[in-house]
């Protein structure tokens, strides 16, 4: 589909979508609201709100999606030390995860710096940890491991956990839009299943590849290499 097709079809879904979602707070307002007169309607109301999220947020990533691939913008603009912002951003993830029961461990190098773009860096690397967090939550062991450590002239960047893992004949396909496994699907989890296709164009505009592996029911882990600068 073209780029411009896209772009018209989200924002006349967004549109709509505005507008349901104005319905339904007005339908909810205050004790004369419709919904405290209809009580046994709640249930539905609450559904379709749900999916009035789902939407929002499928539209939301098609919408960046239709950005960062008409947007010819180079991302390797800033020096960024990633030992530092990677530790700040675990640190961050850390807090949230520990809610899931999940235990968070780290090995980051210091010193790593690559070029690139704050914060399309953070968005892509928040993607994966909360893929990682996502299908790993039900699992019996939660862990997620986070590393980070520089050869000669690459920074690696690894984000392991013990989840769900992906099915073999599905890793091909996990970077193709609104690829989702069946095992994934089957977990209940509601997904664009655009977050990897956003993740991999943001590498690949740092020149960094975007890589995974993985075993079925014992976890996968994801790579970023990105060329870095050697001082
Ligand atoms: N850490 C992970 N563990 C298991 N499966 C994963 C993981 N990350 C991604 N996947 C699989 O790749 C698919 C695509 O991921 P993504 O594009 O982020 O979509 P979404 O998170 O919206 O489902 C997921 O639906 C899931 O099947
Ligand atoms: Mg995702």
């Amino acid at each position: 589909m073209l780029v411009e097709d896209e772009k018209k079809i989200s924002d006349f879904l967004k549109k709509s979508l505005e507008a349901e979602c104005f319905a339904v707070d007005v339908a909810e307002d205050g004790e004369e609201g419709f919904l405290h007169a209809h009580a046994p309607h709640q249930d539905k109301i609450a559904l379709f709100e749900k999916s009035i999220d789902d939407i929002s947020r499928f539209i939301y990533d098609l919408l960046k999606l239709t950005e960062l691939e008409s947007n010819n913008e180079h991302l390797r603009t800033d020096r960024i030390d990633l030992s530092t912002e990677l530790t700040g951003l675990v640190e961050y993830f850390a807090i949230s995860a520990a809610h899931s029961g999940m235990t968070v461990t780290s090995d980051i190098a210091s010193g790593v710096t690559i070029l690139g773009n704050t914060p399309k860096l953070k968005e892509l690397l928040l993607s994966l940890l909360s893929n990682a967090e996502k299908y790993t939550k039900k699992a019996a062991e939660k862990r997620i491991t986070i590393t980070l450590h520089k050869d000669a002239d690459h920074a690696v960047l690894s984000i392991s956990d013990t989840g769900i893992g992906i099915p073999q004949e599905d890793l091909p396909h996990v970077f193709e839009r609104f690829h989702r496994s069946h095992n994934a699907k089957h977990a209940g989890m509601q997904r664009s299943g655009l977050g990897l296709v956003i993740a991999k164009t943001i590498a690949e505009k740092h020149n960094a590849t975007l890589t995974v592996t993985s075993t079925e029911h014992k976890g996968a882990t994801f790579t970023l290499t990105f060329p870095c600068i050697v001082d």
